[in-house]
């Protein structure tokens, strides 16, 4: 599958972010986004996402040459669209077990009903042993005071059950203690080799690209893309900061 946007334009509450954003991520691909704090970063995977907040002013989200904007947040994640938000939402009340079971549902239908309770259940504590969190996560409700760093393991485990085609992370390592960076990258790498997920990373730090080596790093300023490369980009980045890419780019 591959997730195409194109010359995309879209905002909220009357302020345009994305002002031509152009992105194509396919199939096995794993992409690194980064840009300075408000760069849009988070408002590109929403509105690819189709979060109702934001309006599309210009433009196009296509997945596998159709367009998705008139589909709900729902209807893409039926596609294989799956987001890892950078801040998780907590829900009381919904044990991470009942919550994946509904998402695979959700997603795979009937399909995924021929999985039966106990396969899925066998599948998820394996999944959840794989981000390094143990079995009891399955049963504590959704996020519910889970630490930072759980919250974010918590995002990949639903990445790694869902086996969704295109993967947005966002951050997915902000806030990961050294060794969680890891473990994040490795099972972040081992979807992409196994499942051929295509993968947009967000990040601010080059330390999550060294294990999971990136096909493509693009740096967002004000709304675009303004410079894409190979990994080399990233370590560049962690150099010279913003403001060197700034005078190297965007000078003129
Ligand atoms: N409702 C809103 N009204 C006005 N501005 C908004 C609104 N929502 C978002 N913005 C602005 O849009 C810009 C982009 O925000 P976004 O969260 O996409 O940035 P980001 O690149 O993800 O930054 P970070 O690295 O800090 O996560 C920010 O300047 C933000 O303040
Ligand atoms: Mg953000």
């Amino acid at each position: 599958m591959k997730l195409e946007v194109v010359d995309l334009w879209a905002g909220t509450e009357g302020k345009t972010i994305l002002k031509g954003l152009n992105l194509r991520v396919g199939q096995g691909e794993v992409h690194a986004l980064m840009g300075p704090n408000g760069s849009g970063k988070s408002t590109a995977a929403y509105v690819i996402m189709g979060h109702p907040k934001y309006t599309v002013e210009r433009g196009d989200i296509l997945l596998d040459g159709e367009s998705v904007l008139n589909l709900t947040p729902d209807q893409r994640a039926k596609k294989g669209l799956f987001l890892a938000f950078q801040y998780p939402i907590e829900i009381s009340g919904v044990t991470m077990a009942n919550f994946l079971r509904k998402a695979f549902l959700s997603v795979y239908g009937e399909e995924g009903k021929k999985v039966s309770p106990s396969e899925f259940h066998r599948r998820l504590v394996e999944n959840f042993r794989l981000l390094q969190l143990d079995e009891s996560f399955t049963r504590r409700y959704l996020n519910e005071g889970f630490s930072g760093g759980e919250k974010k393991r918590s995002e990949i485990v639903q990445m790694v059950t869902l086996r969704p085609k295109i993967a947005i992370l966002d951050e997915t390592d902000s806030g990961l203690d050294i060794d969680s960076v890891k473990v994040v990258a490795a099972a972040v790498r081992r979807a992409v080799d196994e499942t051929g997920v295509g993968v947009l990373v967000i990040t601010h730090y080059a330390r999550i690209l060294n294990y999971l080596k990136p096909d493509y790093v693009h740096v967002m300023y004000d709304g675009r893309i303004v410079v894409s490369g190979g990994p080399e980009l990233a370590q560049e980045l962690e150099r010279v900061g913003y403001k060197g890419i700034e005078e190297k780019y965007l000078s003129s």
